[in-house]
């Protein structure tokens, strides 16, 4: 069911200076930002080869990231994501086992138009877990 780390997500009050500290200091350089209305955020992929940084900030003031950041006024990891083959059977498998899959029943994309959905923290030793599916 589950295929790896797809990657662990960041969420920072300021993408450009996020960026700029993580080129600076690190090396690391990001793709392009793109914007996910559904989910407000505006976001960008640090690649690392066999896993990737994710990094957010909100797009609009309701963001549900936007919460985050006012307990997390610095920024933190917000999830890590796992990759699976299907995320239709991956939610179904794991609502039967009695996880609280966020927002079931409806189906949610990624910026890259991937499947993905959330598994509530306290189903999975208090992480929250976006599970994403990958074609191909
Ligand atoms: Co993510």
């Amino acid at each position: 069911m589950i295929t790896g780390l797809s990657h662990v997500s960041i969420v920072v009050p300021d993408l450009t200076a996020a960026l700029e500290k993580m080129r600076a200091t690190y090396g690391l350089t990001a793709s392009e930002i793109k914007v996910n209305d559904e989910q407000g955020v505006r976001m960008t992929y640090i690649d690392l080869g066999n896993a990737k940084i994710e990094l957010m900030e909100p797009s609009r003031p309701d963001s549900p990231i936007a919460k985050f950041l006012e307990r997390n006024p610095k920024g933190g990891i917000h999830h890590f994501c796992l990759g699976v083959d299907s995320v239709e059977q991956a939610t179904n498998t794991l609502t039967a086992a009695g996880v609280q899959v966020l927002g079931a029943g409806k189906v949610q994309l990624n910026v890259h138009g991937e499947r993905i959905a959330f598994v509530h923290p306290k189903d999975f030793l208090g992480a929250l877990i976006e599970l994403e599916e990958h074609s191909g």
